[in-house]
């Protein structure tokens, strides 16, 4: 499954990433933003991988043919027609749309060809760059949990934001 629009490329998720994503995953500037803490190891990450290929759709997102970053779909649910999205960008790719190019493919191959008809996430309050990126995106705040996550001696709180079908369909 490869999904391109312009500059943007999306496929799966290979092996062959691995260093890729873990330098992403093991910089410690973001590591307030992911949930997991560093450091993520090659041979737990290899095998996550095993598990990974068969619940969830993991991609890499390649822009202008050089790997800018991973995207996903988790904790998918047939049953409720519901799933969890992420997103990460290396740092020299952040800031230049490819975060929302990415996205708007994702969805709209999601919205259109798989019975899921809510797109859900948690991100922490203060992950503004995430936050402006989500609300431009159409998703809409549903939570508020306070004190949710201790990361580097502070509670933080995190925010859950949903994106309906229906809502995706027409802002299209
Ligand atoms: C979250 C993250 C993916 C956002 O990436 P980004 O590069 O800032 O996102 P983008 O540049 O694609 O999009 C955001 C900006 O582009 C704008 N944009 C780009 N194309 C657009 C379009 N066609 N229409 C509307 N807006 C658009 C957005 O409005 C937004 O602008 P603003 O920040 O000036 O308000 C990135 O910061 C990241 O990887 N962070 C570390 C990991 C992380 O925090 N992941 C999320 C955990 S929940």
């Amino acid at each position: 499954m490869i999904l391109e629009e312009g500059d943007v490329l999306l496929r799966p998720l290979s092996i062959k990433d691995t260093d890729f994503l873990l330098g992403i995953r093991n910089d410690l500037e973001f590591a307030d933003e992911f949930f997991s803490d560093p450091p993520s190891y090659d041979f737990a990450h290899n095998s996550w991988l095993q598990s990974a290929a068969k619940n969830n759709i993991e991609l890499i997102i390649e822009f202008k043919s050089e790997r800018a970053g991973q995207i996903r779909l988790t904790d998918i649910d047939y049953r409720h027609q519901k799933a969890q999205f992420g997103i990460m960008l290396a740092r020299s790719f952040q800031g230049k749309g490819i975060a929302f190019d990415s996205s708007s493919i994702f969805f709209e191959y999601v919205f259109r060809n798989l019975p899921i008809n809510k797109i859900y996430l948690e991100l922490f309050a203060n992950n503004s760059p995430a936050m402006r990126l989500y609300e431009k995106l159409g998703f809409i705040e549903e939570g508020h949990l306070r004190q949710e996550y201790f990361k580097r001696g502070e509670f933080k709180d995190t925010i859950r934001m949903s994106v309906l079908r229906e809502e995706w369909e027409k802002t299209r």
